[in-house]
This record gives structure tokens, sequence and C-alpha cells, in this order.
């Protein structure tokens, strides 16, 4: 472990380090000693924290479309139109943001058709991840009966308030499939043949779908390309796609994680042909998923992940950090962006993000990659929130993977049992911040050490986020210490902190909680009091292993 600095020296060390990190004068200290530092500068704007940064992803994967979503009309789950019912009225809690489907490396697999037209007539067909399922029980999961397809997606978007992000077959099926599926969708009631199948579906107004991903991970299950070959089908896919009354944004298949070079030689070829191909690529999608807890034992993909539920404290860390790259990933890939987009054009859009750990916690056999979720998750889920909300003049969407039974979600759910998890709770905290500017934080705190295979490792202390919505401050800190609480002054630059002080706060003594059906309220939040600023400033003791939410009036 890291030598812990003493209490006094620590203090100094934060006061002198977070103000030089933040360009200060600190004001007088505080009667009381803490031992970290927030300084939220008000003027210093990011940029504006949107509902599509709480997007959710759907895949015809396991157990998170059918059983998930869709019971079916005649299931005894209440439900509406065949949607699961306590899923709709839980999505209602939570920012109306956009929900991707079919996919992930489904939706390269994946014929339109096949889920339009009457019930009784659509195929059955074998699912993408058959091969990951083949010990596992059958279900629909293996055998897609597409009875939810395209109508009954905009249903569910409908109920949930979000809107459509759909993600269209490169691998699989020519750019015809994909301009057609946009005058499925799109095209004015009544106007062609496909708009009138749309309409014998139920829907005859257009449903208006304005995201449309251009194949998913492209450089893998998307079809293996180089980012080359994957640029010139790029640029013949989103060629004059048909507008209707709905502007488009395209959202081109971006890094798996780290590769830079991906992003560089794919937008040096698209732009080949000069700068205006970048007018037709609206995101640029980039995949993180914190899997590797074997603390720098192993690279490999399957012998790296470790249990959802059962994990040490050191394991706790590292996956903290895994996730924490977000950050510099984000970076990373704006960096290059700016090398060939000068005018800054395209924005990210991480459209799959969150924790991906060994099987063996699903609630149901036949969810692929279902995994339960503990405190652990609801940290990660906090920490990368609170990096969007840094780079929200950079990133224009995320979508968490995904929704429901599967990797980092929401919801659990089989049969007539529902649950949410400690993920959903912290979407819930963090609404919030949704329609506010996000503003610059400098967070100090002692850095945290644990133990890797060969080499120490170390945390932040103290971390989060901030925005303003009329003349409101929302405040969201993690305090990743399992179990030390962190007391922090809290400084508002450029605004003075008033009163209607407010706060909410997920913890759980145990690092380990998760919800349950047995159990459904082991992790969720409460309010906690607050005390009134003292010369401007606000002292706040954040508990251990915690997410905290603090809202303010600002004078
Ligand atoms: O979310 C599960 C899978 O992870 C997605 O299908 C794919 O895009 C990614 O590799």
């Amino acid at each position: 472990m890291f030598p812990r600095m003493n209490a006094c020296t620590r203090r100094d060390f934060l006061r002198v380090a977070g103000a030089a990190a933040a360009g200060l004068t600190l004001a007088p200290r505080t009667s009381r000693a803490a031992d970290a530092r927030i300084d939220v500068l008000v003027s210093e704007p990011i940029g504006p924290v949107t509902a599509d940064l709480y997007g959710h992803f759907i895949e015809h994967l396991g157990g998170v479309v059918y059983d998930g979503v869709w019971v079916g009309e005649r299931s005894r789950v209440p439900n509406t139109g065949g949607i699961r019912q306590a899923l709709v009225d839980h999505m209602r809690r939570l920012p109306p943001a956009a929900i991707r489907w079919p996919g992930g490396c489904f939706a390269d697999s994946y014929d339109w058709r096949d889920g339009v037209g009457p019930l009784a007539a659509r195929p059955r067909r074998t699912n993408f991840w058959i091969n990951d399922m083949a010990t596992l029980p059958d279900s629909p999961g293996k055998y897609d009966p597409n009875a939810f397809g395209t109508n009954e997606f905009m249903r569910f978007c409908r109920l949930a308030r979000g809107s459509p992000y759909l993600a269209a077959n490169l691998r699989s099926l020519p750019a015809r499939d994909f301009y057609q599926w946009v005058e499925y969708c799109n095209a004015p009631a009544g106007s062609t043949s496909l708009a009138e199948l749309r309409e014998r579906g139920g829907d005859r107004d257009p449903f208006r779908v304005r995201f449309w991903g251009v194949g998913n991970e492209s450089w893998g299950c998307g079809g293996n390309f180089s980012p080359e070959d994957y640029a010139i089908e790029y640029r013949r896919f989103t060629a004059w796609v048909p507008r209707y009354d709905a502007p488009l944004s395209f959202v081109g298949s971006g890094p798996n994680a780290g590769d830079l070079a991906w992003t560089r030689r794919f937008l040096t070829k698209l732009t080949e042909k000069g700068e205006g191909a970048l007018n037709g690529l609206w995101g640029w999608a980039l995949h993180h998923y914190s899997w590797n807890t074997s603390r720098g034992a192993t690279t490999d993909w399957t012998a790296g992940k470790g249990d959802a539920v059962q994990f040490s404290i050191d394991e706790w860390y590292e996956l903290l950090s895994e996730a924490d790259r977000m950050d510099g990933l984000i970076s990373g890939h704006w960096g290059v962006m700016g090398e060939l987009d000068r005018r800054r054009r395209v924005k990210l859009v991480v459209d799959e993000w969150g924790a991906w750990y060994r099987p063996g916690t699903a609630v149901d056999p036949t969810h692929l990659f279902g995994q339960q979720s503990t405190m652990r998750d609801a940290l990660l889920t906090a920490l990368t929130l609170d990096t969007f909300h840094r780079h929200a003049e950079k990133v224009a969407m995320a979508n968490v993977a995904q929704l429901v039974n599967c990797l980092h979600s929401l919801f659990l759910a089989h049969e007539d049992q529902f649950v949410a998890t400690p993920t959903f709770h912290v979407f819930e905290q963090y609404a919030a911040h949704v329609g506010g500017q996000s503003v610059r934080t400098v967070f100090s705190a002692p850095r945290i050490g644990y133990q890797r295979v060969n080499t120490a490792g170390s945390f932040w202390g103290l971390g989060g986020s901030a925005t303003i919505k009329d003349r409101v401050l929302t405040l969201t800190v993690v305090n990743p210490h399992v179990s030390e609480p962190r007391e922090a002054e809290i400084a508002v630059r450029g605004a003075v902190p008033g009163g209607n002080a407010k706060a909410s706060t997920i913890a759980a003594t145990d690092i380990h909680a998760h919800n349950t059906f047995a159990e459904p309220r082991a992790v969720q939040p409460r309010d906690a009091s607050v005390s009134a600023p003292r010369d401007g400033v606000i002292i706040h003791r954040f508990p251990p292993a915690s997410v905290t939410r603090l809202t303010f009036d600002l004078a």
C-alpha cells in the first residue's frame, strides 16, 4: 500500500495542489478542518448536459429483449402491448434519452424485414449469439421469433419516452436495405409501399428516426474491416439516403477503446475526397467495457474477468480504475478527431459502456451475459456519468450496455419478477444534471493505494462533476474509499451558495451489497443532511464507498 500522509500534511498538500490546479487564490480557511476540497468554477462552462448522455441500449442478446423488454401481449406479466409494464414505469423516472437497438453485434446479422408485417408470417432465425449460448437452454435468445421488430421497438420508445437510435446492418446486407429501412421508418404516411407496410403494422405516422448507426464494431463482429475499407463502405451507405422531413444523424462505428489508429485512419480515408464528408458523420462511436480485474496478471479476455459479486478490495479499486480510463479515451480520440475535423463537426457517441464480469450471476440461465450489479457498479456508473459531464462539449450521446438482464444493467427481470439495480438508482439520482450547464470542478483529496500483482496501484480520493440550471447547482461526488469517509470543503467560485441545500446518498455498509428479487431495496438512495455554508464554503462528509448528489440554490 502507498504510505499515507498524516492529516496535517495532507490538508496542506490539498490546499496547495487544489489551488494550483485550479489557478486559484484560496479563500481563508473555514474553522472546521477537512481532508479534501472541491472547487466549483461557475464561470468556466464546459457544455450542456443533455438527456442523450443518459441513453440506453437493447440488443437481441440472451434475456435483454425477450423476457427483459418483451413479454408478449398475452403474457400474465403486466404489460402494455407486449412491453413489460414495470420496465416502462421505471424508464419514465429517467431522462427521455436515446435507446439503441437492435445491437451490438446482432445488428450486423439482422434483416429488419424479418421483424415487420403480420406476426404469424415472421420467420424464426438463428441469433448471432447462438455459439455463445451453445450450453444454455433453448430460448428466444437462441432462435429469434422476430415478435419484437421495428414497430414494437418504436412502441417501446414511445412508452419509455425515449428516442430511437437504430443500428444498421453493414456486414451482411447491402446499402439498399439500409435506405429502405429509413424509408420504412420515415417516409410520409401512404407515400410508398413501405410506408403502407408500416401502417399495416399499426403506425400510420412516420417514426422520424434521426439517429442511425452505420454498422457496429466494424473492426470486429461488424465485418472485420480495416479502417480504410470501412470508410469506403461508410461513404457508400450514407450517400443519398432519403431525408423526408427528419434530420438524419449518422454514427460511424468507432474504435475499440484505446485504438487511436482506427480513428485516425478512418477519418483520413473518409476525407480523402474532401472535408465535406465530415458533414455526413454526426457521431463517432466509442466502446469501452471495464472487464479486467486481474490487476495486471493477464490481458486475456476470459481469464481477466472477475465475479460480479464476490470481489476483493483490490479488485474494487482495479475495476473503478478500468472505468476511469473513459476520461483518457474521450480526450485521446477527441484529440485525433481534431487533426482531421478542425471545425469540430463530429462528436463522440459512447454507445457501449459498463462493467463486464465472468458468467455466474445471471437471474436466469438463458440470460447470456446476465450479471448482478453491486455498490461497485453504482460507483462505476456515477464516475462514468461524471466523466461525460466533464466532457459535455465532446460527447453528444452515451448508451449504457445494456438496459436489462445483461452487462451493467439498470434492471433484472425474469417472468413476473423485476428489480432495479444500483445502476438505475444512480441514473435517477444523476438525472438532476440533465438540462444543466456543466462547469469545471477541481477535486483535491488524498489518493488511495491498493495492491496490483507486480506494482502498487493508486486511485483518486474524491471525484465528480457539477452543473448549473436555473441558478441551482447540482454537484455529484464519488467517494471510492471502501472504509473511510471523506470530509470536504466545497467552495463555489463565481457565485454564492445560498439556501435550500439538499443531499441524496447511495451507500451501503457492505461494498458487495446488491438488489435481488427477494431483497429489492438493499441499495437505494437516502436523503442526507447538509450543513449551511459558512463564509461561502460548505463542509460535507461523504460516507465510504458512496455516491452523493448535492443541490444548492445559488444567490
Ligand atoms: O454488449 C455486448 C456486445 O459487446 C455487443 O454486441 C458488441 O457491440 C460488444 O462487443
